[in-house]
């Protein structure tokens, strides 16, 4: 994948998106090189506040002491599934006027060979974007089961050659420990028809493996679910996916908390707690050509956006 580590994806209907207001309460989620956050710290006054985390100790160590001296700016280390915690030990709760989540991995994450997330580039099969927990991809593949593996390939690679990758991979641990990522992605290629393969035939595996190495999709379903509790009243969600899974889970949520509660519906005195949460606010966002011509990695980028009500 190429990609521009500089360039924020979406960045412009990201701050529509937001409605950011000079003196309110922002969280980054995802921080990664701090593109957005930039921008968002831009549009906001000297009251203003931005809270960024990453689980990525990389992307932590990287921002710059423009950033980290900013002291509207606050940097935590953590992951997305825990922001009620970390919303709540600030004192913060409802009190978030806008959430942003650009998902997936990073431009360095994918580009440094030592990562492990790149079939592209030789390195130690690891995937985490937190090296400091959890199982490297090389672990994972070392013990999980063939009818699990064969799962995860097919929910999350969509991959249709799911049952032959499942056993090469589970042939080639019977001989030795997969822990090279050139290792992995030889294996897939053998294990892939030679014709017809418009993308490499190792790109849907490496995707698979990682959303499972990394628990992606439980961590979205645990940020949105907690989103809704930390907004008030108006502030606005930004959620930026890049593959189809991502994108229906997170299109589901707002769908569903955007409707009335079965029982009240059409009912003209609906008490507040079975009002619904959020408002859809348009519809899914996509890159422009212009954007898609410096940025490739926007591509596949959907912006869905909504509002607490
Ligand atoms: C696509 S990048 C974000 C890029 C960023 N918006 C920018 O403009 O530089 C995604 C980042 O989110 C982090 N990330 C992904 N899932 C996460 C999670 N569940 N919890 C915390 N951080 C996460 C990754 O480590 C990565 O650094």
């Amino acid at each position: 994948m190429s990609s521009n580590a500089h360039v924020p994806v979406l960045l412009g209907p990201v701050l529509e998106g937001l409605k950011i207001k000079p003196d309110g309460c922002y969280v980054d989620g995802t921080f990664g090189r701090g593109g957005h956050s930039r921008e968002i710290l831009k549009q906001l006054g000297s009251d203003g506040r931005l809270i960024a985390i990453d689980r990525d100790p990389q992307a932590i160590a990287s921002a710059p002491v423009s950033l980290t001296d900013d002291p509207r700016f606050e940097l935590v280390r953590g992951e997305i599934a825990q922001l009620e915690t970390i919303i709540g030990e600030r004192e913060l709760i409802g009190k978030v006027d806008g959430l942003l989540f650009d998902l997936g991995v990073s431009s360095p994450q994918l580009d440094e060979a030592d990562r492990g997330f790149s079939f592209m580039r030789d390195g130690p099969l690891d995937m985490r974007m937190d090296p400091d927990s959890g199982t490297s991809a090389s672990e994972w593949l070392a013990t999980v089961d063939e009818r699990e593996l064969k799962q995860v390939l097919r929910k999350y690679g969509e991959e249709n050659n799911t049952p032959r990758i499942a056993r090469a991979i589970v042939a080639a641990r019977n001989e030795g420990p997969i822990s090279r990522t050139a290792q992995l992605a030889r294996i897939v290629e053998e294990a892939s028809p030679k014709r017809g393969q418009k993308i490499h035939p190792a790109t849907k595996t490496f995707q698979a493996i990682r959303i499972a190495v990394n628990g992606e999709l439980d961590q979205l379903e645990a940020v949105l679910a907690q989103s809704v509790n930390v907004m008030r009243k108006g502030a606005r969600l930004c959620v930026i996916s890049f593959h189809s899974l991502e994108d229906r889970i997170t299109k589901r949520f707002i769908r569903d908390t955007s409707r009335e509660t079965e029982q009240y519906r059409g009912m003209p005195d609906v008490p507040e707690e079975f009002q619904p949460k959020l408002r859809t606010i348009g519809k899914a966002v996509r890159a422009n050509e212009s954007e898609i011509e410096v940025n490739r990695r926007a591509r596949s980028a959907h912006l869905r956006i909504a509002e607490r009500t």
